[in-house]
C-alpha cells in the first residue's frame, strides 16, 4: 500500500532581511511565503535574522575556508546549507542593503554557491529597487545564480494603517512569475551541486516495505551508511551489520514500521519506527547516496511521522553527525538528553511531540 506519494520539494529559505524592532520585514516575508507555499515545488522556511541573530562577522578565516570557530556560524552554516534556493527579502536603508542581510551573507561562502537565489525589496518611493540593485552585487559574488525576475513593493501604497499588507495583482503575479523562474532554475542547479543525473521521475511513492524489500533496504543500508563508518572510525556499526533477515523479521514485527521510498522502481530510502506506548522511535533514516540533497529524507519523515500516532517522537543520533542533527532541528526535534559513548562521543536523543508534529 502506497502511503504517500509526492513530488520532492525542494527548500525555499525566504530570509528576512531586517531586523530592527517594529519592523515591516516579516509582513512582507510572511506574505511572500505564502505565495510561495501555494507553489508545489517548494517547502518554505522563513529565515528571520533578528531570530538568527548573527553578530557581527567575527569569524577570523575566510569564510570560503569553510573554517569556523563559533557555534552560532556553524548553525548559521548548516540553515543554509539546507536550502536549496534563497529569496531576500530587502528593504531598501540609504540607498542600500541593511546591514544584517549583508553581514549575513558575507558569514558564508561555499553553502550560497550555486543555489538560485531572488529578490523582494520594499521602500518608499524607489520600492527598494537601489538595494535591490546593490544586493545583486553581492549575490552574484557570492556565485549564487540571480534570477532577473524582481518583486518591488510600494510601501505606502500597499502598506495599510495597521501594518497588514495588501497585495496587487502585479505583486502576485509577479511572485508566481518569479516562482516558477527559481524552480526552474533550482532542478539545474540541484545537478550542479550534487554533481547527479537528473532525477527522471519527480514522483517519490512511499509505502510499507514488505518481506521482499528487505534485501534492497540492506543494500541501501549498507551503502547509505558507510560515511558514518568513517565519520566514525568504525565499519562495524549495527547499521552495517544488520542482515536481510533481520530487516525482514523487523518489517514483520507488529510493533515496527518500516516505510521505503521508490522512484520508479528503484528503492531510493527507507526509514523505521518502533512503538513503544505512548512513544516511537525513529532510526535508520537513509537515502541513496547519489539522490541525497533532494529532499527524499524529509518525505520519509513526515510520511513516517502521519504513520504513527503516538504523542511522542524520538530518535537519536551520534554527536558528530551535526547535518544530521541540525537536519532533524529544522524539523522540530529537540534534544531530550546525551549519553556518553566513550572516545569524546555522545548519542543525541531528540523528541517531538504530537502538537508539534503539524509544523514540520
Ligand atoms: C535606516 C533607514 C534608512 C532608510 N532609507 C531609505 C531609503 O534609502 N529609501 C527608501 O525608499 N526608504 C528608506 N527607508 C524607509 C524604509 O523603506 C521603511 O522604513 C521600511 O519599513 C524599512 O524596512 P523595515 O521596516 O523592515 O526595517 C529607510 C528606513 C530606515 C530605518
Amino acid at each position: 500500500m502506497i502511503v504517500h506519494t509526492s513530488t520532492i520539494r525542494s527548500v525555499l529559505g525566504v530570509v528576512v532581511g531586517s531586523t530592527r524592532p517594529g519592523r515591516v520585514g516579516p509582513v512582507v516575508a510572511n506574505w511572500f511565503a505564502s505565495e510561495a507555499e501555494q507553489h508545489q515545488f517548494f517547502e518554505v522556511q522563513v529565515l528571520d535574522l533578528a531570530m538568527i541573530a548573527l553578530p557581527l562577522l567575527d569569524e577570523p578565516e575566510h569564510p570560503s575556508s569553510g573554517m569556523y570557530t563559533h557555534d552560532h556560524t556553524r548553525r548559521w552554516s548548516e540553515t543554509v546549507a539546507g536550502a536549496d534556493a534563497f529569496v531576500f527579502v530587502t528593504p531598501e536603508y540609504n540607498r542600500g542593503v541593511p546591514a544584517p542581510l549583508k553581514n549575513a551573507l558575507d558569514y558564508l561562502y561555499t553553502e550560497w554557491r550555486d543555489k538560485p537565489a531572488a529578490v523582494v525589496s520594499y521602500g518608499m518611493t524607489s520600492m527598494g529597487l537601489r538595494a535591490a540593485e546593490s544586493l545583486g552585487q553581492t549575490i552574484s559574488a557570492l556565485g549564487m545564480l540571480l534570477i532577473p525576475e524582481l518583486v518591488a513593493i510600494a510601501l505606502r501604497q500597499r502598506l495599510d494603517a495597521d501594518g497588514h499588507i495588501d497585495p496587487d495583482t502585479s505583486m502576485t503575479s509577479g511572485a508566481q512569475t518569479m516562482l516558477d523562474a527559481l524552480a526552474r532554475l533550482t532542478r539545474v542547479s540541484m545537478l550542479l551541486r550534487n554533481n547527479a543525473e537528473p532525477v527522471d521521475s519527480g514522483d517519490l511513492a512511499i509505502s510499507r516495505a514488505t518481506r521482499r524489500d528487505a534485501g534492497e533496504i540492506m543494500t541501501l543500508q549498507r551503502a547509505a551508511f558507510l560515511s558514518d563508518a568513517q565519520l566514525y572510525g568504525d565499519p562495524f556499526l549495527p547499521s552495517l551489520t544488520q542482515t536481510r533477515d533481520e530487516i525482514a523479521n523487523l518489517i514483520d514485527d507488529p510493533s515496527s514500521v518500516v516505510l521505503v521510498a521508490r522512484l520508479g522502481h528503484r528503492l531510493v530510502g527507507s526509514v523505521r519506527a518502533k512503538l513503544n506506548h505512548d512513544r516511537a522511535v525513529i532510526s535508520r533514516l537513509m537515502t541513496a547516496p547519489d539522490l541525497q540533497g533532494i529532499g527524499i529524507g524529509r518525505q520519509l519523515m513526515s510520511s513516517i511521522e502521519a504513520a504513527l500516532d503516538s504523542e511522542q517522537i524520538e530518535l537519536s543520533t551520534g554527536s558528530l553527525s551535526t547535518s544530521n542533527l541540525a537536519f532533524y532541528g529544522r524539523l522540530g526535534y529537540r534534544e531530550i538528553s546525551t549519553a556518553s559513548v566513550g572516545n569524546d562521543l555522545n548519542i543525541i536523543t531528540m523528541s517531538k511531540t504530537r502538537g508539534r508534529l503539524g509544523r514540520s
